[in-house]
């Protein structure tokens, strides 16, 4: 089946997408958070809704033009993103955590901006909650799609995050090699299975990685609604 014409295989399954990066604030003039660049999100909602899915967009703050025909919700922190995941999440068919939420956050948020006189502050950070673990949790019928953007390609690693989240598939990219992950316009990427397959696709742009996540989204989502 050629890639340009893929038919509406999505009508009808909704599907929220997470993208971005999430920004935690130190105070009123610092942050932390990360170099995502949401093009990977983006362009699964932009495939997604080209196939006639009806997309949510959960995204943190990034540079890329609105998606047409998509709700779009704007979140900064990653106790925002678990808000706007959660209120949405009993009426969504398929969850794909693309976003890089912050693991941790400033114990507290300085409500005036931290002198240089001070001295160099100490910051304590506590952890975030996991949206995906979360929802992995609280699951009922919903399709998890899980990313993982490491540092090396450990497979151990891919399965613990499948199984620890509850996902169906994780797509787990290695992105210390050229032309992958964040900033990049294309990726590579390998998809691990809940039920134990492994595909490693070639390196690809981001919107034809997205068709193909969505190829392996539509055929558990049809053949969750026999
Ligand atoms: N994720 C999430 N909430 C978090 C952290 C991660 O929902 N607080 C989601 C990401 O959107 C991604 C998946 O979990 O789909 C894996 O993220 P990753 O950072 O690779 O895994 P972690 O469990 O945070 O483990 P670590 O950062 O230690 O590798
Ligand atoms: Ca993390």
């Amino acid at each position: 089946r050629a890639v340009l014409s893929r038919e509406k295989d999505l009508q009808g399954c909704r599907i929220l997408v997470t993208a971005g990066p999430t920004v935690e604030a130190i105070d009123p003039v610092r942050v932390i958070t990360n170099p995502s660049s949401g093009k990977m999100g983006y362009a699964l909602a932009r495939a997604a809704v080209e196939r006639g899915a009806e997309v949510t967009l959960v995204s943190g703050p990034v540079s890329l033009p609105p998606v047409e025909g998509i709700e779009l919700i704007r979140i900064e922190s990653t106790n925002d993103l678990l808000e706007a995941v959660s209120h949405r999440f009993s009426d969504t068919d398929v969850l794909i955590a693309a976003a890089a939420p912050s693991d941790f956050r400033p114990a507290e948020r300085l409500s005036n901006k931290w002198k240089k006189q001070n001295g160099i502050p100490e910051i304590k950070f506590i952890p975030n909650p996991d949206v995906l673990a979360t929802m992995g949790q609280q699951k009922t019928n919903q399709i998890l799609i899980g990313f993982a953007a490491e540092t090396e390609g450990n497979p151990e690693e891919a399965r613990r995050k499948l199984e620890q989240k509850r996902l169906d598939m994780l797509v787990h990219n290695n992105i210390l090699l050229p032309g992958v992950g964040f900033q990049s316009d294309t990726n590579e990427v390998t998809l691990y299975h809940a039920h134990g397959q492994v595909e490693t696709l070639p390196k690809a742009s981001k919107n034809e990685i997205a068709q193909i996540i969505l190829d392996r989204v539509a055929a558990l989502w049809h053949a969750r609604k026999e």
